[in-house]
């Protein structure tokens, strides 16, 4: 399990970012490793995460990396989709608030009637230098947060239950978190369990705010998860979308709306879309019944109706896809 040999990527084709042409990074060769993330085919690297994460592979090996943003727009899977490019080996965690310190570290089983030790994701990845995400960080029991200060800062952990065993990070081993907010509480209401974390913790990770992709970002998203959708209808729900995180935000006049629009239930309301054409026949309107799937059916009455006010005022009532 122990990782392959590095080899150098060029950035700018790995990524497909013309600009980071002949910069180069280290990953790993092709060994087959289950635990490399699987690549997203069409993945659209975004030119300013990207470059922070890259920055942070090559020098912040000593400090954890956190990413935080508004929910569904790219932080997970920004940061795995590199890992997966470089062929890195990752584990993955979720943190909530019940997540105990042997959660990460491992713990005592039985197996053929002996009892052994079994490696957490994070021991692993220590053990066998690889990186370890940690979604939702700001979910976890702060203490346990504390508890984690000397793998993030020097890449140690002592296990008592293994007898007090002390694991040292082989090379490759990185800590990475995700969460919606910096850690200090959330303050919008939106984000329920939420938990103000422990500030020696964070001190101890670069903190890069990750928003949601720009217009002609969400457009090369769209274009490369939803090839089949006609362009027209593209840029009509790119529209709409950025009409709703406006009324969300607040800076938009119009009736307040209590869900931000994420590039997830973005790229989903695309996808029903197209699966839903057939109901046009029953006189429907398929992308009104493929929103109310992908986003509305979880929103106050009002917000649903408003919002298919100004998905009939954007795109129109009649639509049909050819
Ligand atoms: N840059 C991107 N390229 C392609 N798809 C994206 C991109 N950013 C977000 N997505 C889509 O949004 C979904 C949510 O992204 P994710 O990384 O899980 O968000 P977060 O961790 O911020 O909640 C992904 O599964 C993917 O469908
Ligand atoms: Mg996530």
């Amino acid at each position: 399990m122990s990782n392959a040999k590095t080899v150098e990527f060029d950035i700018g084709e790995t990524f497909g970012v013309a600009e980071a042409r002949g910069m180069k990074i280290e990953g790993f060769e092709d060994a087959g490793n289950r635990f490399v993330p699987k690549a997203i085919e069409g993945y659209v690297h975004r030119r300013e995460l990207l470059s922070d994460i890259v920055a942070w592979l090559k020098i912040g090996k000593d400090e954890g990396l956190l990413l935080v943003g508004p929910t569904g727009c790219g932080k997970t899977s920004g940061v795995t989709q590199v890992l997966a490019r470089l062929r890195w080996p990752t584990q993955r965690l979720a943190a909530h608030r019940r997540l105990e310190f042997s959660d990460f570290t491992g713990h005592y089983t039985v197996v053929d009637g002996d009892m052994v030790f079994v490696d957490g994701p994070l021991t692993s990845a220590m053990r066998y230098g690889q990186a370890f995400v940690l979604d939702e960080l700001d979910m976890l029991d702060p203490g346990v947060g504390a508890s984690l200060n000397t793998v993030v800062e020097e890449g140690v952990v002592a296990i008592a239950e293994n007898g007090g065993e002390v694991v040292e990070a082989a090379p490759g081993f990185r800590f990475i978190a995700t969460a919606n907010t910096a850690g200090n509480g959330d303050r919008t209401g939106l984000y329920q369990a939420v938990l103000r974390q422990n500030a020696a913790f964070l001190d101890r990770f670069w903190v890069v705010e990750v928003g949601y992709p720009g217009e002609d970002q969400e457009r090369s998203i769209l274009a490369e998860r939803v090839p089949d959708l006609p362009g027209w209808v593209r840029e009509k729900m790119i529209e709409v979308a950025r009409e709703l995180r406006g009324l969300f935000i607040g800076d938009t006049e119009g009736p307040q709306i209590e869900l931000p629009m994420s590039t997830r239930t973005l790229t989903r309301w695309a996808r029903l879309s197209l699966s839903f054409q057939g109901v046009a026949k029953a006189g429907k309107n398929p992308l009104l019944h493929a929103l109310d799937r992908a986003f509305l059916n979880r929103a106050l009455p009002e917000t649903r109706e408003a919002v298919h006010g100004i998905v009939e005022r954007v795109i129109g009532q009649d639509v049909s896809f050819d």
